[in-house]
């Protein structure tokens, strides 16, 4: 059954886990999210982004997961939107039945110019306002996603995005969530600690200098009754890496957030973990050594199999590692 991101979020709060949020655009990456659910008996949330609306197409996606539903009726499912540009956006996904919408008022409607603080409490309260009366929910986001190693907002290919962001912007500020959390009424918070979207996160394994989860637990004390998110949270794991790059593939040298940074984020009041970049490693690495050794084969059900596989894998290990295994 599809519920609100706020009932499962609260649920997760009171029995101390986190929840892996999957994007997901197609068919398989449902399939991997709801068979790894199932396996462990865990709660669900799917994502979908601009991106992936813009590829499967709105009706498409919202049956996916209207399938999923029927399929596995003993599942609770969260269907969210990810990173909502502007107030339009997340009333088109609250029509189309979503039952949690993200309103990323950290950035312009462009999604690469860094907005003011007002301009952000603004239609993040517009939007929470609206959702709410339909039981729909809200998650918001403070600060801007990039990394404290380059100062650079996080672009998927590496490159940065819209120049260089100060350390103070790159960091969200315990005192200045209170005041958005009590302005806008956000069921959740997307904070920003260091990490960026993409596969590009770190060029090292991160340490306490390029990635603050210390300051979850300031942010957490300030607003302990709004559920805390965490973007560009993939592992990256080195494994994917390995294999992507022995069969064909050239992705660079690069580190992404280990689990246990995230397992003590859950400690300290994170309890949506967005992962997106893990599922595409997989998916990428799992089809290249596939088709690699074996090339004869022409069926695409044969490598779509393998890559769901090597998804699914991914998000048991998230669903064990959070702590929701068991909890749907
Ligand atoms: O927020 C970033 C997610 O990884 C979604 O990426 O916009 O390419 O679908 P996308
Ligand atoms: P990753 O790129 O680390 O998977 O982050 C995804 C994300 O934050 C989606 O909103
Ligand atoms: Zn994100």
């Amino acid at each position: 059954a599809l519920i609100s991101l706020r009932q499962l979020l609260d649920h997760a709060a009171e029995h101390g886990y986190g929840m892996p949020a999957f994007n997901a655009n197609n068919m398989e990456q449902v399939h991997a999210v709801m068979q790894a659910a199932d396996e462990v008996d865990a709660p669900v949330i799917i994502q979908a982004s601009a991106g992936a609306r813009k590829y499967a197409g709105e009706p498409f996606l919202r049956h996916l997961i209207i399938a999923a539903a029927e399929q596995y009726p003993h599942i609770p499912i969260v269907l969210h939107q990810d990173h909502g540009g502007e107030p339009a956006v997340c009333l088109s996904s609250i029509q189309s039945g979503f039952t949690s919408v993200m309103m990323d008022g950290s950035l312009m409607p462009d999604m690469k110019t860094p907005s003011t603080y007002e301009y952000n409490v603004e239609v993040t309260r517009q939007v929470t306002e609206m959702a709410h009366w339909l039981g729909v929910s809200v998650e918001g986001e403070l600060g801007c996603l990039g990394s404290l190693e380059t100062g650079m907002a996080g672009e998927e290919d590496g490159s940065g995005a819209e120049g260089q962001l100060s350390h103070d912007q790159l960091l969200t500020d315990p005192d200045e969530a209170a005041d958005f959390v009590k302005k806008t009424g956000v069921d959740a918070l997307a904070i920003a600690i260091g990490t960026s979207h993409g596969a590009y996160k770190f060029t090292r394994p991160p340490t306490g200098d390029i990635l603050a989860i210390q300051r979850i637990k300031e942010i957490h004390a300030r607003v302990p009754n709004t559920h805390l998110v965490m973007h560009g949270s993939s592992s990256v794991p080195q494994d994917w890496l390995k294999i992507i790059n022995e069969h064909g593939g050239d992705m660079g040298e690069t580190y992404g957030v280990p689990v246990e940074e995230i397992q003590e984020g859950i400690k300290h009041g994170v309890r949506k973990v967005n992962i997106d970049t893990d599922l595409r490693m997989a998916s990428t690495g799992a089809i290249r050594r596939f088709l690699t050794e074996n090339p004869k084969e022409f069926d695409p059900r044969k490598f779509l199999k393998v890559s769901t596989a090597a998804m699914k894998d991914i998000c048991k290990a998230r669903y064990e590692a959070f702590g929701c295994a068991g909890m749907a």
